[in-house]
């Protein structure tokens, strides 16, 4: 069975850049406080941009977002094209995932006329206040995001404002939320980040604040005896199937979904970088690569066709061939993600009756 025909494509996650001006110390673009010296950077230009999204397709999609792995969407010099043109095209949801601290004010008034339905939403993700945000968000300009920030949603823009808690910042949230309000954002999430387990200075220790606890793990303890059991048998459930959504890297390789996509470029030692090797060597480098080939052919090929759906059975039929990326972040007791799901919640403000 496939993981997705093109025709039932509704959900684009695309990555623009890999370029990205600061050093958050737990990105996957960060290495020993700057950037991986294994990281290329480039970004899709408008050619690219143009033949991934031809108008059929876009014409189907109900969602596109700009995000991704190692970049910062706001970098990419085509940006702004890109928004324009979805617009033109009548996407009916454009999202933008970002620190904040680029560009002029001129650009963001641009990008505020552009976004400014319901379904739109810029999402500044604001780790703190002006004393705290930099402490993670490294080589940020608090003043500047609010004001680029302001600018946006002076200009009809819809943003919402983002907030990961660390011990550093937990303290803040109720002054977060309050100034994110009067400052006209949509609304205000908060996000309890799976990957501040083990990092000492930017750790989440998780008792002190009882709005942190999200993620019910007691599941987890219950079923599994451990770490590699679960990873083995956890029943997995494709989040992006569900969504019908796709993810598309810098390079301009098609992956099941962000997570995926992060694994190319994983730990060298890791069985995420080892397992999506592996496919490397079955298939070639490239054998995703939406801008060698369509969209549909590569959508077409045995991977995405058939073997990765298989992968997800159940331990002991004989295709199942788990990748741990799944296991970990679709397994049926633990929440990885801190999007939206358990290990977020978001608060909502009534927005101005023009943006409804
Ligand atoms: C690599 S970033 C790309 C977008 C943009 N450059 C940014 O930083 O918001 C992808 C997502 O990861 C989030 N992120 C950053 N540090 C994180 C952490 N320690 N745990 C969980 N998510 C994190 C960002 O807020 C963003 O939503
Ligand atoms: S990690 Fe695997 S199962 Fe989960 S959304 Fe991605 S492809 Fe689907």
């Amino acid at each position: 069975m496939a993981f997705a025909s093109y025709q039932k494509i509704q959900r684009v996650m695309i990555e623009p850049t890999s370029r990205c001006h600061l050093a958050c110390p737990m990105c996957a673009r960060t290495a020993k406080g700057t950037t991986r010296k294994d990281l290329v950077l480039r970004e899709l230009s408008k050619e690219d941009l143009e033949h991934i999204f031809e108008t059929s397709f876009v014409n189907q999609l109900r969602q596109v977002q700009l995000n991704g792995n190692f970049g910062e969407p706001v970098a990419s010099s085509q940006t702004l094209w890109f928004c324009e043109y979805l617009k033109k095209r009548k996407v009916p949801a454009i999202e933008v995932f970002t620190s904040g601290s680029l560009r002029t004010p001129d650009w963001w008034r641009e990008l505020g006329g552009l976004l400014n339905q319901n379904n739109d939403l810029v999402r500044f993700s604001i780790y703190g206040l002006e004393d705290t945000n930099g402490i993670y968000r490294v080589n940020s300009n608090f003043e500047k995001i609010i004001d680029n920030a302001k600018t946006f949603i002076k200009a009809g823009g819809v943003a919402q404002w983002e907030f990961i808690v660390f011990d550093h910042n937990q303290h803040q949230i109720e002054k977060a939320r309050d100034l994110a309000r009067s400052l006209g954002f949509s609304g205000f999430a908060v996000k309890r980040s799976r990957r501040n387990k083990d990092n000492l200075k930017y750790k989440l220790t998780q008792t002190v604040n009882s709005n942190t606890r999200f993620a019910d793990e007691e599941k987890y303890h219950r079923k599994y005896k451990n770490w590699s059991e679960y990873l083995k048998i956890t029943p997995i459930t494709c989040k992006y199937v569900d969504l019908s959504k796709i993810f598309i890297d810098f390079f301009g390789d098609l992956w099941p979904c962000t997570w995926f996509g992060f694994t190319p470029l994983a730990e060298p030692s890791s069985a995420f970088r080892s397992q999506t090797e592996s496919l490397y060597q079955k298939y070639g480098r490239g054998f995703n690569s939406v801008l060698k080939n369509s969209l549909p052919e590569v959508l077409e090929h045995p991977w995405f066709n058939e073997e990765l759906e298989d992968s997800w059975k159940a331990p002991g039929h004989r295709q199942c061939k788990r990748f741990d990326i799944c296991s970990q972040l679709c397994g049926d007791a633990y929440e990885h993600t801190s999007g939206p799901g358990k290990n977020y919640k978001v608060e909502r403000f009534n927005v101005p009756s023009s943006k409804k």
